[in-house]
Formats: C-alpha cells, structure tokens, sequence
C-alpha cells in the first residue's frame, strides 16, 4: 500500500476518534519514515556526512543490527548523534526549522506507552503522531524517497501473473520455424488488402532503388501468388522490358496459382525453401537455367519475420545480388505500433498476445535487420520514414487497416486454443478477443482515433 493511502487511513480513524488505532498506525509509519531517510536518504548527504551516519549506526547497533531492524529510538537515537538534521539542511538546501520544533523524545515516551504498556492513546496524543508524521514527511520530502515502491494498481494480480507465465511457456521466445498458412483464405484477402495500404511506401522506396526496368533481373523471395511484386515493378517501369522475374515461395499451391496468373516467357515461379540448406544451390541452378548471372534487385517483402534463421537467408541473398544491387525489405515491428485513444487497452493487450502466441511470426523483427544486414555484408543501409495510419482515411480505408493489422491475430490465437486444447490460458484469452474484436473494429471508425501500423521498410546495397 503506498504512503498516501496509509496517511488517508489514519486521518479517517481520527475522524471516527480511534484514537488507538490511529496512533498505533502513525507510530508504525514514523518508523517507516525514519527508516527510509536512513536508508535511501542517505545517498543525498555529503560523504563526511554519510560517514558520520554509518559510524553512528554502528554504534548503536553496536556493530550487531542495522537500520532495518532498529526500533523508532534507535532511529531517533542515530539522527541525534549523527546532526542528521544539519547535514540534510546543507545537502538539500532545505529547512527543518518545523521538525526541529518536534520533540522527538515525547513522541517515543508514547510509542513505549502503546507498545510496551498496550495502553490506549488519548486525542490529544493520537492527533500529535498525526501531525509528528505529516512534519516528518513533509520535511524529509519522503513521498519522492517512497517512489520505488510499485503503485498499488500497478501490481499484477496473482492471474494475470499466471497467465503471463503460461503465455510465456509456449511463447516463441526465439524464433520459431515458419508456420504460416498460406492458402487460409482470410490471410489472403488479408494480404491483398495490405498491398494495398502498403502501395504508396513499397513504390516511393523502390522507385529510389531502380530508375527503369529494362533488361533487369530481379529476385522477389516469398513471393505468394505473384500479384505483390508484379504490382510493385508496374508501378516503378515496364514490366514487359524485365529480363527476368524470379518468384518463390515455400507453398507448392500459391506457386501453381502464381504461374496460372502471370504467365509470361519471362516470369517463374518456383516452389523453393528459402530456408532450406540447399537454397543456394537450387537458386544457383535456377540462375544458371535462366542464364542468369545475377540480381539487380531483390525483394522480400513480410517474410523475415516467419523465418527462424533471416541471417542466413540474407547471406544467401547478397551473394547472388550483383554488385551495386539493391535488397528491399517490408516487414513488421509491434512496437512501432501506436494507438490511441485505447482506454481499456485493447490494442495493447492485442499486441501482446499477438506477439506471444506462436504462429503469428516474430512480431519485433523490424529492429533487428539493420543488424542482421550489416553483419550479412550489405552497404548503404536505410529506413525508408512512412506510417501507415488512421489519419485521412475513409470509413473503408479504415476498415482495411484494421483488418489487415488484427485479422490474423484472432485466426493464429484460435489455432493456439486448437494446439493446447487444455490450456485456460489460451481459451480465456480467446474468448477475450472474440469481445475486444468487435470493440477494436468498432474503435477504428471513431473519428478520434488514431492507429498507425507497426510496419518498417529498409533497403540496403552490395
Ligand atoms: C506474409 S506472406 C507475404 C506475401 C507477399 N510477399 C506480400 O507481401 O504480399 C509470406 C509469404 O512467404 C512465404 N514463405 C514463408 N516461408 C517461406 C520460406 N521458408 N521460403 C519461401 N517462402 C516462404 C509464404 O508462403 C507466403 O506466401
């Protein structure tokens, strides 16, 4: 409980006349008080000072107990030897004439009388610890010493540590290999409607990248069906002037729809691992069957944070980039995520499930590859500033990002429930965000809200 609300409890028993209980509370605090100024306190006082304190702790302890366990007249007894009260004027610059007005001595005459005698206190008494203890406080600035100790609604109830604790047990606290279903239908409407929030950032960046298209070669890992990356290079040039475009992804299925969808002499799409062991040798193969020698550009766009081991994909990468090439990369980072008004701390507690429960990726990749680039040999390494947020957008536009930003959440915490069918854990928080779904969704129209995407594109060069 902290100091305030103690205080608040003793001025209410001397209003209903406890004066017992209320001198007995006051005695207790003062002890509290004086223990503090001798403990944390004393980092405020000069050295000389410090070591008279020490010195006379000793003493009075005689070497055997410290301040922790000394009563209120050993404490007392320690100001008084040590000039306490003059080494905190000079330290803090401040004046103790109204405690030095206190004497100290009556106030542990009635300390004894309650504790030892088990005495009742008087009105007179009770009321003179009261005001004793607001001196105290107020002289010593004790509250700003008390400022450690955890606010009482800040302390986590015992099942909300519980459940942190659970999360936390299957938590992916390192990466975990990619389980991402890539034929859900929802994820794919998901990812058509987040290419096109993205557009407008994707085409700035990559247009800083590559001035023109003609007799390119160029690379897009994780590439989905197609339609990402045949709209982004539409957008910077002719697409028709490419030398070649190589797609892949890890799913046998998307690949087939990507080659139904996009045909052309000078697209593939190929079913490959980007992970895998062999990565650089299918790749190699796959380059020397379509005579090329190597990427002018390389995208990889929302896939890092699915991957276990993104070093050693971009090692892969940068080998077969020419030299002078460019690397894109759009991922993700939650804590990039703002939002606001949350009241109930929706958003907040989304993105901590979201980032708990193991399908959805590592959600905190986005700080991470400035380092993983730099240590894979890229030069020339940027942030490309943008926010994909709430402000200006229509009714529609921000349905769309909330969508995009939370669909997957619920989809991956119900396959959690389906995985750990006995964990309360994962079924309560299901059923939480059934509810706080529909109550972020309806959040989002408000005129007044603001959320913006926890979203992060870099680029880099060989
Ligand atoms: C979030 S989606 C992004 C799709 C697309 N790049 C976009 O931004 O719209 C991730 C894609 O990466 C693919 N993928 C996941 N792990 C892979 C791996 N190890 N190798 C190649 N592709 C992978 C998935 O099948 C999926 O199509």
């Amino acid at each position: 409980m902290n100091l305030q609300v103690k205080i608040d409890r003793i001025k209410n028993n001397l209003d209903a006349q406890a004066y017992t209980v209320a001198a007995g509370e006051a005695v207790k605090i003062i002890e509290i008080a004086f223990r503090k100024l001798l403990v944390d306190g004393l980092a405020l006082l000069s050295d000389k000072d410090r070591l008279k304190v020490m010195q006379a702790i000793i003493e009075i302890g005689k070497g055997e107990k410290g301040v922790e366990s000394f009563g209120l007249g050993q404490m007392l007894a320690v100001l008084r030897k040590s000039k306490f009260n003059d080494a905190w004027e000079a330290a803090t610059s401040s004046d103790l004439s109204a405690i030095k007005m206190i004497n100290l001595d009556a106030l542990n005459e009635i300390r004894i009388k309650l504790t030892h005698d088990a005495a009742e206190a008087s009105k007179f008494e009770a009321e003179f610890l009261f005001h004793a203890l607001e001196g105290v406080i107020q002289a010593f600035g004790i509250m700003s010493l008390e400022k450690q100790e955890p606010v009482a609604n800040k302390v986590p109830t015992p099942a909300e540590i519980e459940q942190k604790k659970v999360l936390k047990e299957v938590k992916q606290a390192d990466r975990v290999k990619n389980t991402y279903d890539v034929v859900d239908r929802k994820e794919k409407r998901r990812l058509a409607v987040q290419k096109n929030l993205t557009r407008p950032q994707d085409i700035k960046a990559l247009q800083e990248l590559v001035s023109n298209l003609d007799g390119k070669n160029i690379l897009d890992i994780g590439c989905n069906n197609g339609d990402y990356i045949i709209d982004r290079l539409s957008a910077v040039g002719d697409i028709d002037a490419v030398a070649n475009l190589i797609g892949v992804d890890i799913d046998d299925q998307i690949i087939r729809e990507a080659n139904e969808k996009h045909a052309r002499e000078n697209f593939s799409f190929i079913k490959l691992d980007s992970e895998s062991n062999d990565f650089l040798d299918d790749l190699l193969d796959l380059m020397e069957d379509k005579n090329v020698e190597g990427f002018d550009l390389i995208t990889v766009p929302m896939l890092l944070l699915h991957l276990k081991k993104p070093y050693k994909l971009l090692r892969v990468l940068r080998k077969v980039l020419n030299a002078g090439g460019s690397i894109f990369i759009r991922d993700m980072d939650d804590r990039l995520a703002m939002a606001h008004p949350d009241e109930n701390n929706i958003v907040e507690r989304m993105l901590e499930i979201s980032s708990a429960v193991e399908f959805t990726g590592f959600r905190e990749n986005g700080r991470q590859i400035y380092s993983l680039l730099k240590k894979s040999g890229f030069n020339d390494i940027k942030i490309h500033p943008e926010s994909i947020n709430t402000i200006g957008r229509s009714h529609d536009d921000r349905e769309a990002l909330f969508h995009i930003n939370f669909d997957y959440v619920l989809g991956d915490l119900r396959l959690a429930t389906e995985k750990y069918p006995d964990s309360a854990e994962w079924a309560g928080a299901y059923e939480w965000m059934l509810d706080a779904y529909e109550e972020l969704e309806e959040l989002f129209q408000r005129d007044d809200f603001f959320y913006q995407m926890g979203t992060i594109v870099y680029s880099a060069k060989k």
